[in-house]
């Protein structure tokens, strides 16, 4: 069987998903689309000179009819922020982008699994699911992966212990109604809570400090692409060789949390080759069930205004 990945969206989150991919997963073939035409098939010359060191894969520029047989399309393609400009200041440019997408790519008879990480992401994956009419767990949303990441990163610095030994999670949007699931957190196998440098003030700088980190790189740098290309190669690899591992996504809710709206939102959830296989509903203290409902209510009102 060919292990085929569809990527559209060659800017600095594409290219550097797809050297990422490269690198830490056996893939088959990589078809990279943009609306920028050269710049797919610089990307696969450039690309296909790792390959002596990273093994045989066949890399191409390539139009939506080449998503036919491909197990995953990876959708990054969409308007970056601005400095200033919040994730959902971005949902209208972005809507527009990504209807042009997903149908294109389910005329073409693509029967794979679609993984979406342009912002708003919550947004944006709820639609791609809209758009294409695909079962939910064949959709799945890089969510709350990243802020997750980026919260073990302030976590292990503060505690001065390994990033590994950090168990820890922001929920809900990828956007400002995140949240830290800090009452179930656990560092060393003990409770975040219980370590004394953990006050109530450092919990509430910690959080701001990771809801802000986003914004803070594009500040300096004008895009964040490292950290957010990781979490889509995390999932992509772990749906190839079906890992069936559990991962903070943007994810299908169904009812958990008691969120009574249809929408994907930042949760644990399973991904294996099938998809997302299950959605996790983690214990919640009763302030950060709240933080997630009104996360949720946030996320509806949004798509509530969006003209598809
Ligand atoms: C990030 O948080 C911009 O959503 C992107 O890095």
């Amino acid at each position: 069987m060919t292990r085929k990945v569809f990527l559209v969206g060659d800017g600095s989150v594409g290219s550097t998903f797809a050297n990422d991919l490269l690198q830490n997963c056996k893939v088959d073939e990589l078809v990279i689309c943009d609306v920028v035409k050269e710049r797919p098939q610089g990307d696969s010359w450039d690309l296909e000179d790792i390959t002596p060191v990273t093994g045989q894969t066949n890399i191409h520029p390539g139009e939506y009819a080449d998503a036919k047989d491909a197990d995953v399309a990876v959708i990054t393609a969409g308007v970056p922020r601005k400095p200033g400009e919040t994730r959902l200041d971005l949902v209208n440019k972005n809507v527009k982008i990504l209807t042009s997408i997903v149908k294109p790519i389910v005329d073409s008879g693509f029967k794979g699994i679609f993984v979406v990480s342009a912002n708003p992401v919550d947004i944006l994956t709820t639609l791609t699911q809209k758009l294409s009419g695909f079962p939910k767990n064949r959709v799945i949303g890089t969510g709350t992966s990243l802020d997750s990441a980026r919260l073990r990163v302030e976590l292990s610095k503060r505690l001065n212990k390994p990033v590994a030994s950090v168990n820890s999670m922001v929920l809900g949007e990828h956007g400002d109604t995140s949240f830290e699931n800090f009452d179930e957190s656990t560092v060393d196998g003990k409770p975040l809570t219980s370590y004394s440098e953990m006050t109530e003030a450092a919990l509430a700088e910690i959080e701001t400090a990771v809801r802000k980190k986003g914004g803070q790189i594009i500040s300096h740098k004008r895009a964040t692409f490292y950290g957010v290309a990781m979490m889509l190669t995390q999932i992509v690899s772990a749906i190839l060789d079906n890992k069936a591992i559990c991962l903070p996504l943007s994810a299908p809710i169904s009812g958990e949390y008691g969120i009574k709206h249809d929408l994907y939102l930042g949760t644990p959830a399973v991904v294996d080759g099938s998809g997302i296989s299950q959605v996790i509903e983690t214990e919640l203290s009763a302030g950060e069930k709240a933080k997630m409902l009104n996360s949720a209510d946030k996320m509806q009102e949004v798509l509530a205004s969006v003209k598809l």
